[in-house]
């Protein structure tokens, strides 16, 4: 492998999955922890040039006080997901990568994310000019600083709520006049940040089901800019399970009549999307792969639910009717329980380990190829778990061979 240096810069990175993200780049690198979880740890990426997981310099934006240790040593509250020994011998990076994570952005925040934030340094009225330089010069010197060759940027922030509609309309003369006129209700915060990151030529990836990139004048600037584009919600847990499910039932035949999934979590991601508005956004991205994975939308219940007592530990309960021959009616049940920021922060390393390469391979905006990572993948319809993953293959292959 070259020899380079690469930043991850994570929006929302005091959250569990930030923290995750973090605690397993320290454990990494002191050999604290193998590659299980990883995808691109898999054979498909034996030939690829892909940066080292345990050599990122980790940085970021968040709205909260606190440190990465601290938010590390909650994940699963009272399960902790990780060992407090884990912990205590990552801590001196720990407390390194917290120093380098800056306020982040309130320009156009939601209520519910507005409601954490409480660090002091901010300015709750930042003007909309103000507040991009100030973003995109924190990436700047956290690449100067650390004299990173490449930084990519992940948004690991709260769920907000759908953007108004009138959002996918606008061009980028528009979001230039926004700029200027200081009309911060013009783009939800999630894509000023994806705006500033893209902006200033960094790989942006969406790993929530929040707008970010995902509005076609921002598309576009990726492109302007050759900057590569991954997103949105990263599937993780019972979307991860529904789309490996539910082609088997349309490659048997079987006719699904209708499909429940209950999901309940109790961390502070799942108090966010306890708020109806929040919460919309997730349900969007969760039940829209049905229809296009069996070729006819069944009927379907998707709910989520905060019970504070799960904590990360998020337990999803799915139910599925389906017919089968001479009109037999069958039911098939899954319980999925899941540490939801071990399952997100390999997902984080893949993808950051991926767009790095997509850029130095000169790739600019949506890299579909990624699909298999997300609920709502920008760039392809596709939802088919296994057809995804081979997208993938050939990618790794491309990016072998080139
Ligand atoms: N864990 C998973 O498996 C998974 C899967 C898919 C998507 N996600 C999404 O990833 C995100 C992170 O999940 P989490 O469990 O770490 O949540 P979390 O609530 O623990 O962390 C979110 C962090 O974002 C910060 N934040 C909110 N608004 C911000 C802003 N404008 N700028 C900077 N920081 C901001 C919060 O202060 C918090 O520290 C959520 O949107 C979640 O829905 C998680």
């Amino acid at each position: 492998m070259a020899s380079r240096r690469v930043g991850i810069w994570l929006i929302g990175a005091l959250g569990n999955v930030g923290a995750s993200v973090a605690l397993g780049i320290a454990a990494l690198k002191r050999g604290l922890c193998d590659r299980t979880g990883l995808v691109t740890a898999l054979s498909e990426f034996a030939g690829v040039d892909l940066d080292e997981p345990a050599e990122f310099v980790v940085g970021g934006h968040d709205i909260r006080n606190g440190d990465l240790a601290t938010t590390a040593a909650s994940v699963g509250g009272i399960r902790p997901a990780y060992a407090g020994e884990l912990i205590n011998t990552c801590r001196p990076d720990l407390e390194a990568w917290s120093k380098d994570i800056r306020p982040g952005c309130l320009l156009n925040c939601d209520p519910a994310a507005l409601n954490l934030a409480n660090r002091a340094d901010f300015s709750r009225n930042e003007p909309v000019v103000a507040g991009i330089e100030r973003l995109q010069s924190d990436l700047r010197s956290f690449a100067r600083r650390h004299q990173l060759d490449q930084v990519v940027v992940i948004n690991v922030a709260s769920t907000e709520p759908p953007a108004a509609e009138r959002v996918a309309q606008l061009d980028m003369a528009d979001i230039q006049r926004a700029i200027k006129s200081n009309d911060a209700s013009a783009l939800p915060t999630s894509a000023w940040c994806a705006y500033a990151a893209i902006d200033v030529g960094f790989p942006y990836v969406n790993f929530t089901a929040s707008t970010g990139a995902d509005i076609p004048a921002i598309v576009e600037h990726a492109k302007e800019k050759r900057v590569p584009l991954a997103g949105s919600d990263a599937k993780t847990g019972e979307t991860l399970v529904k789309t490996a499910l539910a082609p088997m039932f349309r490659n048997r035949n079987l006719k699904v009549l209708s499909w429940v999934g209950h999901n309940i979590l109790g961390n502070r991601d799942g108090k966010v999307l306890s708020q109806p508005d929040n919460r919309a956004s997730k349900l969007r991205s969760k039940d829209q792969v049905l229809a296009s994975l069996l070729g006819y939308l069944p009927q379907t219940l998707t709910t989520i639910e905060q019970i504070e007592s799960v904590d990360d530990w998020k337990t999803a309960w799915d139910h599925v009717q389906f017919q089968g021959f001479l009109g037999v009616p069958m039911t098939m049940q899954f319980t999925w329980q899941g540490c939801d920021s071990a399952l997100a922060a390999p997902l984080v390393l893949d993808l950051a380990r991926l767009m790095l390469a997509a850029q130095r391979h000169s790739r600019s905006g949506p890299v579909d190829e990624l699909a298999v990572f997300f609920k709502n993948p920008m760039g392809t319809a596709e939802h088919d778990l296994s057809r995804q993953f081979g997208r993938l293959a050939d990618f790794a292959r491309m990016l072998a061979v080139i």
